[in-house]
């Protein structure tokens, strides 16, 4: 368990500090791999702090974190989880700049400083986008006539319904989106989000309040579709979106956006691997490209999503696992 800050606990950084904003920060991996990738990618002596705020905090907390690394100079940017969309709406006034990504999505995953200015950016959209890249074969949903489908309507699922709907990417677009959620506003936000940006993808939202819900929705998919657990379930809480009963279409890619945890939904994608030939797939790649884009924001430094660099990465990643 390493050190954390809280919101009451903010205190001007001693030398050059990166932030990890989440909510159990002294837990996580990243504490061990961002000190072997600093070295790596020559980012000097920086330390990084992670910054542990309750989920749904009042405002005040929001501000008093995004304030503090506005006016503190050696604190140069953080990355976000968990509060992306509470930080927009409690603290976006204090940004000097808002990238277009994260004015649509009312999201900020990144802060970073520009020539003394605070630069708010979603970088879900990008991250997502490569590592969906890492296992869909190019030109799958052309081919294919497949669908999508993701469980639980959160900020990974909007930004993985914008990424693979959008209209720069042609004919090799999903025939149609359906998303899952346990509540509705969740189901209403991503609606307005993917109707400004592919309203002619057809987009199916289900209210999915148990398991069985979710297996209807998986058995009437084509061939080949991508399926998603974008729901947490498997690492935040036990379970699956899925029962054991449920029957993946032939050929489906299954994507759990975690790789820790009991995760049970890839073991029931890895049960159908032989009979059905589904290919179940881990989120470890996404947390590289979700890390990787933000240090490269905040360090003003480019690490191209694939290639030697990015594969020595992954490499010291695997090893400080
Ligand atoms: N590998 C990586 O680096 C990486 C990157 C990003 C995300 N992730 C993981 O992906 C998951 C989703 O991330 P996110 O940012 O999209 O989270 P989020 O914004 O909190 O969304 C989670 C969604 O799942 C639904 N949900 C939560 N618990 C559920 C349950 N017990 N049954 C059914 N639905 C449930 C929620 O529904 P309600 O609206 O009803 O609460 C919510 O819409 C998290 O576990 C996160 O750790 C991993």
């Amino acid at each position: 368990m390493y050190p954390t800050l809280t919101p009451r606990t903010l205190t001007p950084a001693a030398k050059p500090t990166f932030y990890f904003i989440g909510v159990t920060t002294g837990h996580s991996s990243i504490r061990r791999v961002f000190p072997a990738w600093a070295d790596a990618l020559g980012l000097g002596d920086v330390e990084m702090m992670g910054i542990d705020v309750a989920i749904h905090a009042d405002a005040a907390d929001y501000r008093s974190v995004v304030t503090f690394i506005k006016n503190d100079p050696l604190s140069l940017g953080a990355l976000v989880t968990t509060h992306k969309i509470d930080i927009f709406d409690a603290a976006h006034d204090l940004f000097d700049e808002i990238d277009p990504l994260a004015t649509l999505m009312h999201e900020i995953s990144c802060i970073s400083k520009s020539d003394g200015r605070l630069c708010a950016s979603a970088k879900d959209p990008i991250s997502s986008g490569h590592a969906l890249d890492a296992f869909i074969p190019e030109g799958h949903f052309a081919r294919t006539g497949a669908e999508l489908c993701v469980f639980g309507a959160g900020g990974s699922a909007i930004a993985i319904d914008w990424y693979l709907s959008q209209p720069a990417r042609g004919a090799d677009r999903p025939a149609r989106v359906t998303v899952t959620n346990r509540s509705q506003p969740r189901l209403d936000a991503l609606r307005a989000i993917h109707e400004q940006s592919a309203p002619d993808v057809p987009l199916r939202l289900v209210l999915a309040g148990s398991a069985s819900d979710n297996d209807a929705v998986l058995a009437e998919l084509p061939p080949q579709s991508v399926v998603i657990n974008a729901t947490g379930l498997g690492k935040d809480a036990p379970g699956s979106p899925l029962s054991d009963e449920a029957l993946f279409p032939e050929g489906a890619l299954a994507w759990d956006l975690n790789y820790r945890g009991d995760l049970v939904f890839l073991d029931q994608a890895e049960a159908q691997r032989a009979g059905r030939g589904v290919e179940p797939v881990d989120g470890w790649i996404y947390f590289i490209h979700g890390w990787t884009q933000v240090i490269a924001e905040v360090f003003h430094i480019d690490i191209p999503p694939s290639g030697e660099r990015f594969d020595e990465l992954v490499a010291i990643a695997a090893a400080s696992r």
